[in-house]
């Protein structure tokens, strides 16, 4: 993990559950002096941690900004590549060009790339992406598989397999469900949205960028009133604020415990846990594709992520690319 000496210091007390850390102890740890030490958490302070010092015992971590910095996120990872690198930063026009940028000059898998807000954020088919800030996660992995540019899709689905496995070992008021190809749904409102961008040459992949989007604590008042039918936060569902940082690392595991799946053992592990979470399989359905529309049950999805659709008459027709609504 590249962390900056603050940031290491950072995690030392996100790590210590509370207990009071040593000055003297904390200076031999990382090799610096008792006044560095203490430079460091003047530091902090003016970034909003608060810090007491207890008598004959160090310093004692109070209370910490709600931020999803490499530290906080850092306490939360079990990974060996995925977050052991992350840009963060309070603003960004979007985090997919940052990323674009930093996979073309070396950036390692599994780097990650997050913001507190983006003023220019992107959602799928060019349409704008909103992202409140600090209210939401807004991130991009750039992983770097050794896979054929028509496999590529098959991460999106990687990831949404991941999103929700991390929300469901995490909170207890809802169930998130896929919603084909990539929304994440909880009581039919969108939560979550990713866009896959990949880099690549006709026959490799050199990076794909894996952007996640994910409303946290938004509380209603905070959607435009045109989204209040159609989006919903995770906040507003489980019913209390929620830990990003926490979330995020979580996020972080399940990817790289599904990415290493699919490599080890190819798509069909993840088709079935992608058909597990779907909200979408087995129900009747209305597809919108650019030309027609088709009625029918949902029946499953193919091995590379195309929904398919079983007609009144039995016909089976395959979907690339559509909006889909359920037939009530
Ligand atoms: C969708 O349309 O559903 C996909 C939305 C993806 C949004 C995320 S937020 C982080 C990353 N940066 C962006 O600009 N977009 C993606």
């Amino acid at each position: 993990m590249t962390l900056s000496m603050k940031d290491k210091i950072l995690k030392r007390f996100l790590l210590a559950s509370g207990e009071p850390i040593s000055g003297q102890h904390l200076a031999e740890e990382l090799g610096i002096s008792r006044t560095a030490v203490w430079k460091h958490l003047q530091s902090l302070q003016e970034e909003g941690y608060a810090f007491d010092t207890i008598k004959k015992k160090g310093y004692l971590l109070l209370s910490k900004p709600d931020r999803v910095d490499a530290a906080s996120v850092a306490s939360m990872l079990s990974t060996k590549r995925f977050g052991q690198t992350i840009h963060y930063m309070e603003e960004c026009a979007t985090t997919q060009t940052i990323s674009h940028e930093l996979a073309r000059n070396g950036a390692l898998d599994g780097t990650v790339v997050i913001a507190e807000t983006q003023t220019a954020g992107k959602g799928r088919m060019s349409r704008p992406w909103e992202s409140t800030k600090g209210k939401g996660i807004w991130m991009t992995v750039i992983i770097k598989p050794d896979v054929l540019p028509h496999q590529a899709p098959q991460f999106t689905l990687v990831a949404a397999v991941a999103i929700v496995n991390a929300m469901k070992s995490l909170y207890s008021s809802f169930t998130p469900v896929i919603k084909w190809p990539n929304d994440i749904l909880i009581n039919g409102r969108k939560c979550t949205g990713i866009l896959t961008e990949m880099i690549a040459e006709m026959d490799r992949v050199q990076a794909l960028l894996i952007g996640i989007g994910i409303n946290v604590n938004q509380q209603q008042e905070d959607f435009p009133e045109s989204l209040h039918s159609i989006a919903t936060s995770l906040s507003i569902e489980e019913g209390s604020l929620l830990n990003r940082a926490q979330l995020v690392g979580t996020i972080l595991n399940y990817l790289e415990k599904y990415s290493d799946l699919y490599i080890a053992e190819g798509f069909s592990p993840i088709k079935i846990l992608w058909e597990e979470a779907s909200g979408t399989i087995g129900k009747q359905i209305k597809a919108t594709t650019l030309t027609e529309v088709i009625q029918g049950k949902a029946i499953g999805i193919t091995e590379s992520g195309v929904l398919e659709i079983q007609l009144e008459n039995g016909e089976i027709r395959s979907v690339y690319s559509a909006d889909i609504e359920l037939d009530e």
